[in-house]
């Protein structure tokens, strides 16, 4: 498979940012563990992040162009803001999964609201940074089944 992994905001500081939350990995690492994870298997992977919602709009519609058979995505905050990255992937009709590294579902309220998921074919939540590695196998189900 060709594969892209979106992350949203914040994401780079991951090993930095509220280790409580996010563990103690870098986003160097989670990088890491996703090309080692996609060569092991034989996918084709690009790992991007962004700060910027545009700039995840534009991933996502590139993704179309680039013919990629699956987006894993991290939409950080704006999977609880964003109707712009819902109607993106809406748009692009690619198989997509949500992940987050957090149990988003025992934190906040204002954290139980994605606007993306509606858009998903699964949502990969409280696994740490393996849940990427789920996401993707995740989409390899979705494509053996
Ligand atoms: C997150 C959860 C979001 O609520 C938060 O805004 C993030 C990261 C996660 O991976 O657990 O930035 O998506």
């Amino acid at each position: 498979m060709k594969l892209l992994v979106i992350n949203g905001p914040n994401l780079n500081l991951l090993g930095i940012r509220e280790p409580e939350h996010y563990g103690a990995e870098t986003y160097a690492d989670l990088v890491k563990k996703i090309e080692d994870y996609c060569a092991r298997k034989g996918h084709s992977v690009a790992v991007f992040q962004s700060n910027h919602e545009g700039a995840l709009v534009d991933a996502i519609q590139q993704a179309y162009f680039d013919k990629v058979d699956g987006i894993v995505i991290n939409p950080a905050a704006y999977t609880h803001t964003s109707i712009a990255l819902l109607d993106a992937v809406k748009s692009v009709s690619i198989p997509t999964v949500e992940v987050h590294i957090s149990k988003v579902e025992e934190r906040e309220a204002f954290r139980q609201v994605s606007y993306i998921r509606a858009a998903c074919i699964g949502t990969v939540s409280g696994q740490g940074t393996d849940g990427y590695l789920r996401a993707i196998a995740l989409l390899e189900e979705h494509y053996e089944s």
